[in-house]
């Protein structure tokens, strides 16, 4: 029998069932967790990892924050130090100060998210740790919500749906709850990545004329599915009647939807935004709804998240605001867990991940 390496993992959170386990499997003790304790030291594991494939079997050891609320930072500091694997969140901000806690053991991060927002790379990169993440299993979800937000936005739903409650439901009245209707329109997609391609494949059908995208060059390959023109964010803002924003957030994209991009904006135009709420100037996106200057919009994603219950944005009748809830298919959520599960062991493991982020 080949002997066996102990691997501590550290799981932030509560994951869903099909990812919690493939950990369980890997966390099953080979019987030799004393003496492996004592190799799972950093001088060994710079020994021994580079071989480790071919020399040892497994085990890990895995303590997870067995809660579906957040981990307070001073319970993730504890809980990943020492660790040589994390399983984290996007609601995890692993920083320096975590990656500190961490110490050097730490060898794989992996997120249960296709966004990395959270993690800071150039510190991840500089320390050698592998990151995994959860493209492409979400992306038809992700998609799916957005375009129902968009929908449930532009046909003014949630108003609608409390009149019918409140007795504001008189008579069928020619001008009342008027929308607006993607037949014939323009739609501007900001970020023509994987999500945002699944949204511009599902809006097609309902008759849209013209696709828009920016980003930050051309692709033209992906964009022919659409005929999708790429043009400069002044102008997709200009010519657009919907926006969806489905670009990742960097420093590039933080704050790119913000008074400038809104004033540009038609005030028939609805705005969209399933990516990260960063990119988004919410104070400028509340002047602008406030005031007329767009029609309305709907954010799958926020700053903070959750948003305050007394938040200015809540008062508005043109905006409809979900609590980030793109991927949240039990199918999708289970498939992103295995993911996140597969990759921190194929990590741990000195394997190629499923899905590992190339820093
Ligand atoms: P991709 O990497 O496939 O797409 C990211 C897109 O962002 C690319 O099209 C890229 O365009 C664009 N982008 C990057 N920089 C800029 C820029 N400066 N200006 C404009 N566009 C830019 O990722 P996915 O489509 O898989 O996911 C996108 C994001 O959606 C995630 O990062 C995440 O934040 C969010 N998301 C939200 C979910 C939710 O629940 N609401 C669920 C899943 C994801 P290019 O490369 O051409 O510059
Ligand atoms: C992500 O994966 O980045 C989403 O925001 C949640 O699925």
């Amino acid at each position: 029998m080949r002997p066996v390496l102990l691997m501590k993992v550290f799981v932030t959170r509560r994951i869903p069932p099909e990812g919690r386990a493939a950990l369980a499997r890997a966390a099953e003790d080979g019987g030799l967790t004393l003496l492996l304790r004592m190799v799972s030291n950093s001088w060994a594991q710079a020994i021994l990892l580079p071989q480790l494939p071919k020399v040892w079997n497994y085990s890990c050891e895995v303590e997870q924050w067995d809660s579906d609320e957040p981990i307070p930072v001073k319970e993730l500091e504890r809980g990943v130090a020492g660790a040589h694997g994390l399983l984290c969140l996007l609601s995890d901000r692993v920083d320096k100060r975590i990656l500190d806690a961490a110490g050097a053991n730490l060898k794989v991060i992996s997120t249960l998210s296709v966004g990395v927002d959270h993690l800071a790379l150039d510190e991840i990169k500089k320390r050698g740790i592998r990151v995994g993440y959860t493209p492409d299993v979400l992306t038809d979800a992700t998609a799916e919500l957005a375009v129902s937000l968009l929908l449930t936005t532009c046909r003014r739903l949630p108003e609608a749906i409390e009149e019918v409650k409140n007795g504001g439901w008189t008579s069928w009245k020619p001008l009342w709850l008027c929308g607006y209707g993607l037949t014939q329109s323009t739609v501007g997609i900001v970020g023509l990545g994987r999500i945002g391609q699944a949204i511009a494949r599902r809006l097609k059908p309902f008759g849209v004329q013209r696709f828009l995208y920016t980003g930050r060059q051309p692709r033209p390959e992906e964009a022919a599915e659409f005929q999708a023109e790429f043009v400069s964010t002044p102008e997709l803002a200009a010519q657009s009647d919907f926006i969806v924003v489905a670009c990742s957030l960097t420093p590039a994209t933080k704050g790119l939807c913000n008074k400038d991009f809104f004033q540009k904006m038609k005030e028939t135009a609805v705005f969209v935004n399933i990516s990260r709420g960063d990119v988004v100037n919410q104070d400028d996106l509340y002047q602008a709804l406030a005031s007329g200057q767009i029609a309305a919009a709907g954010l799958d994603v926020t700053t903070p998240e959750p948003l305050p219950t007394n938040h200015p944005l809540l008062t508005l009748k043109n905006c409809v605001i979900l609590p980030h809830i793109g991927s949240a298919t039990h199918r999708t959520r289970n498939t992103m867990s295995m993911l996140a599960a597969n990759n921190l062991l194929a990590g741990l493991r000195g394997e190629p991940m499923p899905s590992e982020l190339m820093l």
